[in-house]
């Protein structure tokens, strides 16, 4: 969809007075804007200004406007505002076991390669070639010694260095064409990255967050399951869904059986029906607290989900059953639990990260989820099994016992998102209100256009730069001769 085909919105016709910056331009690592598609300036500015309008007339406390779902103006947006400007977890560290094992991600039209590298860091490159930009992995995973360009072989370490590029001319310098680094930051074994200028207060989340995780020693793990699902539905319809327990009890037949379906309900809003389960809630916090006590677990809730850029939530909280893992009686799944725990009764460290990603950690395993938007109405959703890098599968785990109810849960949220996606898509829908227990999608919704609203004035900084640059740029190239020295860009960070 496009917005000239918009529809239902809440406003009237668009002022016209769209916002002078980000006229169809993309930026990487803090670089200089690069031009992208150039359309007729009338056309820019019109698909503008109706972006500007629908981010500043957004309605608190009710669902988008459909463009925000539907349009390509719209997911082009949230790959450069949200994809590309904040941290997104890509991937576990369990995933690189070894030097030179690699996953690639690909987000929009970025590739990155994520890598361990010979110190064993966790290092991201762009994935293309510094000679005439190739491509130059095409497979989600794998490993390998060097990264070698199948063109015309240019080779790169795993630190991203050029270590041979064949025959060139004398003063060929390699050091000047090393990949183009992505910002990387590894978080108690879990990898984020950000593609363009780093949010500066990761550090600080980061921080806050390891003690709760690192208990679960995912760095000891090894990945017992990984399998990707297609929704179709917008992105911000998946994690709308993921957001709310709402709709748990009627959908999710197997999740309820460890998972209380009174998420998100202020105890003075239990309704009826839901008051055993919270009894029972109530009772399996209390058996929670002493053994998180024993095993010094950090529980209290910190949610600070939209106001910043890296928006975050995290929480220990009971399961239902016997309260040890999410399988279909609570019993763990696994009979060797993660790090220097001493009993599987632990409930769930929940985690949630804007913009792409939720996770649960148990007493004997853990399992992540990520999403990366696809397109307007197409999501990748990958979910990861981590159990004890010892566990051994048909000894120590059952891997369908493990992965069973997390797997029918995606299925059946993905056909609830696909269900939505295609309600939005009709001429009648009309955003609806945010019920009380879907609060958390308010943040969603809050820290979204948040982002977007910081994009864009970050844009239009850059292009009031530019513009006061360029006459000057002009003056001093009109005296002075051209250089054609090729300059390094590589920046960011590496850690582990
Ligand atoms: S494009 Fe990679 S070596 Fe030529
Ligand atoms: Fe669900």
């Amino acid at each position: 969809m496009s917005l000239a085909h918009e529809v239902n919105s809440r406003h009237g016709k668009p002022t016209g007075s769209g916002s002078p910056g980000n006229s169809g331009e993309s930026h990487v690592d803090g670089d200089q804007p690069r031009p992208v598609a150039a359309s007729p300036r009338s056309d820019v500015d019109h698909h503008r200004s109706h972006i500007d309008r629908l981010i500043d007339e957004r309605r608190p406390g009710y669902c988008l406007d459909a463009p925000f779902y539907l349009s390509d103006e719209f997911y082009a947006e949230d790959i450069e505002a949200v994809f590309a400007s904040t941290w997104i977890f890509a991937a576990t560290a369990a995933e690189m076991p070894e030097p030179g094992d690699f996953v690639t991600l690909d987000i929009g039209s970025y590739s990155v390669i994520i890598i361990r590298d010979d110190d064993e860091n966790i290092r991201a490159h762009h994935n293309v070639c510094r000679h005439r930009g190739a491509r130059l992995l095409t497979e989600a995973a794998g490993s390998l010694g060097n990264i070698v360009c199948s063109y015309h072989q240019w080779t790169y370490s795993p630190e991203g260095d050029l270590m041979s590029a064949g025959v060139q001319a004398p003063d060929f310098d390699r050091s000047c064409f090393s990949l183009r680094s992505v910002n990387v930051e590894v978080v108690a074994g879990l990898v984020f990255i950000c593609l363009g200028t780093p949010p500066e207060d990761f550090a600080e989340v980061a921080a806050r967050i390891a003690p709760y995780i690192e208990p679960h020693a995912l760095e000891q793990t090894k990945v017992a399951a990984q399998v990707d699902l297609i929704e179709h539905a917008n992105w911000k319809l998946v994690m709308e869904n993921n957001r709310e327990c709402y709709h748990c009890e009627a959908g999710h037949p197997e999740l309820t059986c460890t998972f209380f379906p009174t998420y998100g309900y202020a105890p003075e809003d239990i309704p009826k029906r839901l008051k055993p389960a919270y009894q029972r809630f109530l009772a399996a916090e209390e058996r929670l607290a002493e053994n998180s006590r024993r095993n010094n677990l950090p529980t209290a809730l910190i949610e600070e989900l939209s106001g910043r850029p890296t928006g975050f939530r995290i929480e220990r909280a009971a399961l239902d059953g016997k309260g040890e893992s999410y399988t279909m009686d609570g019993s763990a799944a696994s009979a060797k639990l993660l790090g220097d725990l001493d009993t599987p009764e632990l409930g769930r460290l929940s985690m949630h990260t804007q913009p792409n990603a939720w996770f649960h950690f148990m007493g004997d395993h853990a399992v992540t989820f990520s999403l990366v938007p696809l397109g307007p109405d197409k999501t990748l959703v990958r979910s990861t099994w981590l159990v004890h890098e010892d566990a051994v599968e048909g000894v120590d785990y059952d891997l369908e016992n493990l992965t069973a109810v997390w797997t029918k849960t995606n299925e059946q949220d993905a056909a609830l998102c696909a269900r939505a996606h295609q309600g939005i898509s009709s001429p009648a829908y009309l955003p609806g209100p945010y019920a009380p227990t879907e609060n958390d999608l308010e943040e969603f919704c809050t820290w979204y256009i948040e982002r977007l609203k910081a994009h864009r004035t970050q844009t239009e900084k850059q292009t009031a730069e530019r513009q006061t640059a360029e006459p000057q740029t002009a003056q001093r190239q009109s005296a002075e001769p051209q250089t054609t020295e090729p300059q390094t860009t590589d920046q960011g960070g590496r850690s582990r």
